[in-house]
């Protein structure tokens, strides 16, 4: 009961447009400043998650940080995601002819890191914190995970999520146990964070809004 909060105007309001510039102005971000993310940060980031609903309130979520391990996980990362482009480049049809340049990429990533591991770093971009969020249910993971981001935003950090490294972990057993995904459970996204190199200075444009009103 020590979660519980009395309520409070000021402390739990917030304006309707202030919320809606906050998302419009959120970016993802890339280029990070070579410093950690302090521990309270992360803490918070992930207590805007324990507190997003989850489906018959299962509250299946689960996070693995990394930091110190960020240069194994990402050689685990980079040869899964050779194994899986070449198997795609194998076995290319029609249908997967879209994501060849992906397949492409993720052979040169690898062949770069084996050269220079430091170097043009394609996949965490020398982040220094990752944020991998698992549970049972993929909308529930989803959900909090985009809480996260609003926190990390608010808390004048940047992050992207990683497509790449999810695709790489899935039914891969080495990442899964490197992050100790438990039983049932699957990666839904991996955030990687850090203090931003870059500040945008305006929103971006977007496709209309794709809605029926019957
Ligand atoms: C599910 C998902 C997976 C993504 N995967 C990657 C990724 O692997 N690498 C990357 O650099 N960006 C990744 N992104 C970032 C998107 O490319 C980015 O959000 C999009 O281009 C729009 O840009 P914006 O976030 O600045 O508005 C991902 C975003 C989402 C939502």
């Amino acid at each position: 009961m020590e979660d519980v909060k009395e309520y409070n105007k000021e402390e739990f309001s917030i304006q309707p447009d202030s919320l809606l510039n906050f998302i419009k102005f959120r970016r993802t971000i890339r280029q990070f400043e070579n410093k950690p993310v302090e521990k309270e940060k992360i803490s918070k980031i992930i207590e805007a998650a324990r507190f997003t609903q989850t489906g018959s309130n299962m509250q299946d979520v689960s996070y693995t940080v990394v930091t110190e391990g960020i240069q194994e996980l990402k050689a685990l990362t980079l040869k899964s995601l050779k194994k899986i482009g070449e198997y795609m480049l194998a076995n290319l049809t029609p249908q997967t002819m879209a994501y060849k340049r992906y397949a492409e990429l993720w052979l040169k990533m690898y062949e770069e890191y084996l050269e220079n591991p430091n170097f043009n770093d394609k996949l965490f971009f020398n982040a220094p914190a990752l944020v991998i969020v698992t549970a049972n249910s993929v909308v529930d993971g989803a959900l909090a995970s985009s809480n996260m981001e609003l926190m990390t935003n608010a808390l004048g950090l940047g992050t992207f999520f990683s497509g790449f490294f999810v695709r790489a972990a899935q039914d891969n057993k080495e990442i899964l146990d490197f992050l100790g995904v438990k039983e049932g459970k699957q990666v839904v996204t991996c955030m990687v964070i850090g203090y931003p190199k870059v500040k945008y200075m305006r929103t971006v444009p977007r496709k209309d809004a794709d809605i029926a009103w019957k």
